[in-house]
């Protein structure tokens, strides 16, 4: 009777057993060396031989079976257990990963890429130069007189120099001012005939507003030819006008204007195309807006770089990358570009 007891009370345990350390536990109770069956076969001593030996094959079958169920059940845990463990840890590597979001280009250099592709079917080359440039690249060969009010401090970011005063035109470094430090830079170093463009970031130390910044973006355009006139500077600058805005209704107009560097010189203005020419606030009511520099270059100019202005003939221009992109994509201040906003940036 006590082995029946024992059997049912083990097997209740062993059935609500819920982890491996239960299970340890159970096995300590009943099968260990000091266990409860150990201890009932002790108490059989006093039974008669042939009790003794019925009761104890009956203890021997019981320790057998608590072991063999203690085992599966052991077993089944660790099968759980690892199971749980997959199940917590599994990666499904064929999910596809969140959309990496696409970044975009920023409308000056998109303003620059579609600027140059026009003067590349112009068949213009691209030239690059260097955004340190010496004064005599940037003004001196440019033929302006040494007390020209562009070199002045307002304008120019002048590079510290020990003894700067002591330094020749050509060793006195200053941040370029306008691309047409190249003109100087590619004549001294070509023959013509030469047809480049220049696109190019320039400085100056100016008071920022919504139409100024004391760092934005030029291209400049220089021809050099024989019998090249100021009527094929007006061709040019018309097509390529036409083509960035995508309207063959653009008109230009030329205004005399000075540039040591250009003779005849002109001030460029386009016809304003948020009104149509009918007078806005964009244009100041005129119909026309200024949007670049030009002219002829200056015979000294084709001195100072080796060239005989008897024999060769040439136009320049300068135009602001910053005002054509704020044109096309009707950019109200030139302080958005390098603002880093992305509420701006992303709608380009
Ligand atoms: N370099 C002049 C500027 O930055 C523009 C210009 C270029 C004018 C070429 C005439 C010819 O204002």
């Amino acid at each position: 009777m006590k082995i029946e007891d024992l059997k049912k009370e083990a097997l209740q345990k062993l059935e609500k057993s819920a982890s491996i350390a239960d299970l340890e536990n159970i096995e300590k109770e009943y099968l260990g060396k000091k266990g409860r069956i150990r201890e009932l076969s002790l108490s059989l001593k006093d039974l008669d031989l042939e009790e003794r030996k019925q009761a104890g094959i009956k203890l021997n079958n019981l320790s057998n079976s608590l072991k063999e169920k203690l085992e599966l059940k052991r077993k089944m845990m660790k099968l759980m257990q690892i199971q749980e463990k997959e199940e917590k840890e599994f990666l499904d590597i064929t999910i596809p990963s969140p959309k990496i979001k696409r970044g975009h280009i920023h409308p000056l250099s998109l303003a620059r890429k579609e600027l140059e592709d026009i003067f590349t079917h112009l068949g213009f080359s691209i030239v690059e130069g260097p955004e340190i440039e010496d004064e005599w690249h940037n003004f001196d060969a440019l033929n302006f007189p040494l007390n020209h009010p562009a070199r002045e401090m307002q304008d120019t970011f002048f590079i510290k120099q020990r003894k700067r005063e002591e330094l020749s035109q050509n060793e006195k470094l200053i941040l370029r001012t306008h691309t047409s430090n190249v003109q100087t830079r590619y004549m001294e170093a070509h023959v013509p005939p030469i047809k480049i463009i220049v696109p190019g970031r320039v400085f100056r130390s100016e008071a920022t507003d919504a139409r100024h910044e004391v760092c934005f973006y030029q291209i400049e355009g220089l021809l050099v030819d024989e019998n090249v006139s100021v009527a094929n500077l007006k061709a040019v600058l018309e097509s390529f006008l036409q083509e960035f805005f995508r309207n063959k209704e653009v008109k230009i107009r030329l205004r005399p204007s000075y540039f040591p560097f250009v003779e005849p010189g002109f001030e460029v203005d386009m016809s304003c195309l948020v009104c149509n020419q009918k007078g806005c606030s964009t244009c100041g009511k005129e119909g026309w807006i200024e949007i670049l520099g030009a002219g002829m270059v200056h015979p000294n100019v084709f001195k100072n770089c080796g060239l005989n202005p008897k024999n060769v003939t040439g136009f320049a221009f300068g135009v602001s990358v910053d005002r054509l992109a704020m044109m096309k994509y009707k950019i109200d201040d030139i302080r958005w570009f390098h603002s880093g906003d992305l509420r701006f940036l992303k709608q380009f």
